[in-house]
C-alpha cells in the first residue's frame, strides 16, 4: 500500500468513493467542483495503482484541524489502510504545527482504535459546523465528535 497527496486523476475515483458512501447516509456527499477545490488536502491510499482509500484534512483556526471525507473502498476495509490515511493527516497537522485534529463521525471505534478520543460536539467552536449547515441532518445528525491533542515541538 502507498500513501501520497492527491491528484487531479484520482478524483474520478475520490468522488466514486465518497459518494458510494453518501448514497448510505454515512458522509456527504461532494460534488466534483469540491474535490477539485480541496484537492491540495487529499491524500489517498493506492494499491496496485488504484486508489483504495482517501481523505483530507481541513484546518480551521491556529490550533484546530479536521480529518473529513475519510472513506475506504469497502473491498479493502479492516486492512489498516483508515489507519494509515489517519496516520499520514497527523503527521501533517504535525508538520503544519496544529495543535488538535478533530473529527465527525459514525465510526467512533474506528478513531478510537487511532488513538482520539470522543468529546461531546458542543466543544467543538462554532466555526466547524461551516459545512454542516447545508446537511439535512442539520442540526440533528447523530454524528460523534472525536479529538486528539499532538505533542507540540517537534
Ligand atoms: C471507517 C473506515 C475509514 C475505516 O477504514 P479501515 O481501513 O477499515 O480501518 P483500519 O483497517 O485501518 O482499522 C483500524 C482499526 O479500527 C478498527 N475498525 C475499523 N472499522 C471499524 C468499525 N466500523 N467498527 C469497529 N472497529 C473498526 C479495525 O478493526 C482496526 O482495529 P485494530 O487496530 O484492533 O486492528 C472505513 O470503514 C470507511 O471508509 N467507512 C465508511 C466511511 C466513513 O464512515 N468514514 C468516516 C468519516 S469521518
Amino acid at each position: 500500500m502507498k500513501i501520497r497527496k492527491a491528484k487531479i486523476a484520482d478524483v474520478e475515483a475520490i468522488y466514486k468513493l465518497i459518494n458510494h458512501y453518501a448514497k448510505q447516509g454515512l458522509m456527504l456527499p461532494r460534488p466534483r467542483a469540491v474535490l477539485y477545490e480541496a484537492l491540495r488536502e487529499f491524500t489517498v491510499a493506492e494499491e496496485e495503482g488504484q486508489v483504495v482509500g482517501a481523505g483530507s484534512l481541513h484546518i480551521i483556526w491556529s490550533d484546530l484541524a479536521e480529518i473529513r471525507a475519510l472513506a475506504v473502498d469497502p473491498r479493502f476495509t479492516r486492512r489498516g489502510i483508515g489507519r494509515h490515511l489517519v496516520e499520514a493527516f497527523l503527521a501533517e497537522a504535525r508538520e503544519l504545527g496544529l495543535a488538535r485534529v478533530f473529527a465527525l463521525t459514525y465510526q467512533v471505534e474506528f478513531f478510537l482504535k487511532c488513538g482520539f478520543k470522543l468529546i461531546p460536539k458542543e466543544k467543538l467552536p462554532q466555526k466547524v459546523w461551516k459545512e454542516c449547515i447545508n446537511c439535512p441532518e442539520f442540526p440533528n445528525c447523530k454524528e460523534e465528535a472525536v479529538i486528539i491533542y499532538l505533542p507540540q515541538g517537534g
